[in-house]
């Protein structure tokens, strides 16, 4: 849809007004109407690295989820603010990992006497409380675009006996310990916080390489391996490219599987006339397929499938968040506590760290 042309308008004049004073990130599931504004896109590696790179931007409007927004937070310096236009901007996945809940599964490791082998690794789509608690407990963060090296920099950690408790994404854990890793299906355990001891029995624990909690992510839990026997059966040579947060079932049947920004590059350099499924939301599929009318680029599911809380961030939350900067009053800032933010910070430069 269209944007409002005022509220174009109003966002325009309020960038203006701020000039070098405002840093503007987008994440790539965000809607046309508010990328336009984005100083810069991403996937959230990128936007994590580009966040810390700005020390003269006093204000960071992040235009994604609170658990980037926080992730800004943490790798920025204390004068700067950032804020996310719609509070109500959260994720489904990283709520699946609550912070006492992992704290107890810890706890059932000691107990377990397995603890001493396990590092923790936390997907970047997390609380800040959960990436804490593996800057505390020797762990890494990681995002869909460093997922294999964040494991095997976590493997070398502990030696031929380690283990990794991969938070809070069940699918990236499996499908990069299977298909990155060389782990067989069997070296996975899902470990489910609801269940006392995770559902698993102790034998299962120490025998596991891989303990993956039960977290998924609601848009990409949506494709299906189906779908994709169908479109090939439709379109001749049909490339199926897939974001790794989808399930195990569907990564083995596309050709390609990375992050957001991974499959923006893929579809960029594919040849003209190349016919394309994408499995990843829906915002960026549409926007890549306005972006090469010269390819044919169909969306990987049957029904319209995107973000609800990505889409919460619309061009009047925009507007509203930078207007009020205008008029000197920040509003929506996401702030950390500086215990959880010293622990996080562990974690995440951990991550930044890394090789490539
Ligand atoms: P990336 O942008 O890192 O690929 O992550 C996808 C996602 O689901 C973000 O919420
Ligand atoms: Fe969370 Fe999935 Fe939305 Fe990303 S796409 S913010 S993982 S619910």
């Amino acid at each position: 849809a269209a944007s409002d042309p005022d509220l174009v308008a109003r966002a325009r004049a309020a960038k203006e007004a701020l000039g070098d004073k405002v840093f503007v990130l987008g994440h790539h599931y965000q809607r046309d109407e508010v990328i336009q504004f984005a100083d810069v896109t991403g996937d959230s590696f990128k936007l994590a690295r580009d966040a810390a790179a700005r020390p003269e931007a006093e204000y960071i409007v992040f235009c994604g989820v609170h658990f980037m927004a926080e992730s800004a937070d943490i790798l920025t310096g204390p004068q700067q603010q950032v804020i996310l236009p719609d509070l109500a901007a959260g994720c489904s996945m990283a709520d699946m990992a609550r912070i006492a809940q992992v704290e107890a599964a810890w706890e059932a490791m000691a107990a377990a006497g397995v603890q001493d082998q396990v590092v923790p690794v936390t997907y970047m789509n997390s609380t800040a409380a959960i990436k804490a608690f593996c800057g505390r407990n020797g762990g890494i963060v990681c995002t869909s675009s460093n997922a294999e090296v964040a494991l095997d920099w976590a493997y070398e950690q502990k030696g031929p006996d380690a283990k990794v408790l991969f938070l809070p994404d069940q699918h990236l854990g499996r499908n990069t310990a299977v298909l990155k890793l060389g782990l067989s299906l069997d070296d996975c355990v899902l470990w489910n916080p609801f269940k006392p001891n995770g559902g698993l029995t102790a034998e299962q624990l120490r025998d596991a390489k891989m303990i993956l909690w039960k977290g998924h992510c609601s848009v990409h839990g949506r494709f299906s391996a189906d779908v994709i026997d169908d479109l090939r059966a439709k379109i001749d040579d049909l490339n199926v490219i897939v974001h790794p947060e989808c399930q195990h079932e569907v990564v083995l049947k596309a050709d390609f599987v990375g992050s957001t920004e991974y499959i923006i590059k893929t579809i960029e350099a594919a040849p003209s006339g190349s016919s394309w499924a994408i499995g990843t939301e829906l915002n960026l599929v549409q926007r890549l397929a306005d972006a090469h009318p010269d390819k044919n680029i169909v969306f990987l599911d049957r029904n319209v499938c995107y973000c609800s809380t990505m889409n919460r961030i619309d061009l009047p939350h925009f507007v509203w968040a930078m207007e009020s900067l205008v008029e000197g009053v920040v509003v929506n800032r996401i702030e950390v506590d500086p215990q959880t933010e010293q622990e996080a910070l562990v974690a995440l430069q951990r991550m930044l760290d890394l090789p490539g």
